[in-house]
């Protein structure tokens, strides 16, 4: 079955590395659903280079407001305008460093349907909650306030353990299964849910053939394409 292979590049990559990147995988010959999510200043280039191919385009980030006198923020109108497809929402940095909240979060996504953007919207839990097993209240939280709202069917989620991000550890399978299901449970049987965390070149198949799985979110391995074309190649 066709997975969703997101890159996630961060604050990462010079205009020219970017440029240098995005040409490397408009060339990956794959079925798969791969959308990048390149920093919003090279958007629209990356855009032009795969005009021709089969790669969507994703921004890390969009303004809860609408539009006006916001300096420095980002509407989703404009994303849309750049035929940017989708948006990450509440990734765990973005709460961590700029104290994102469910509640923000959740008026993001709504603003995101309402102008034509599909939100992948990621949850997951801290070391000390994974720890103290109040994972489950963690994730059943995030959805419900983050997606209070917004029709289900328009949203993807991406379950990213905190502790897994960046970190090279990541969550072994059971444990990446029992939280789909959790997710599952939750937001509805028909919910698309990818894995991010430490996804790499070594373990993205044992990851994506988890029957729960529709794909995978991710970060470091993303801004190396010998690494990121092994995994497309899913
Ligand atoms: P990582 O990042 O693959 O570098 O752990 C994943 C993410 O933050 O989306």
């Amino acid at each position: 079955m066709k997975k969703i292979i997101a890159a996630n590049w961060k604050m990462n990559l010079n205009f020219q590395q970017a440029k240098d990147l995005a040409k490397q995988i408009s060339k990956i010959n794959s079925d798969n659903n791969i959308i990048i999510f390149p920093s919003f200043i090279y958007l629209n280039k990356v855009r032009e280079i795969f005009n021709e191919v089969n790669i969507q385009l994703g921004a890390q980030n969009c303004s809860d407001k609408q539009s006006g006198a916001f300096t420095g923020e980002i509407s989703v109108n404009q994303l849309a305008s750049l035929e940017c497809e989708y948006v990450l929402l509440g990734h765990s940095e973005r709460r961590q460093y700029f104290n994102e909240t469910n509640e923000l979060i959740n008026n993001k996504a709504k603003l995101a349907i309402n102008n034509g953007l599909k939100p992948i919207l990621c949850i997951g839990e801290n070391l000390r909650q994974r720890e103290s097993n109040k994972f489950k209240q963690v994730l059943e939280a995030q959805i419900s306030e983050c997606l209070e709202g917004p029709n289900i069917d328009d949203i993807i989620i991406a379950y990213e353990p905190v502790w897994a991000i960046g970190t090279g550890l990541t969550a072994n399978l059971k444990q990446i299964e029992e939280a789909h299901n959790i997710i599952l449970e939750r937001a509805g049987k028909n919910i698309k849910i990818l894995y991010g965390g430490s996804v790499n070149e070594s373990n993205y198949a044992d990851i994506m053939n988890i029957g729960n799985v529709a794909g995978v979110l991710v970060g470091g391995a993303s801004l190396n394409y010998e690494k990121f074309s092994r995994i497309c190649s899913f």
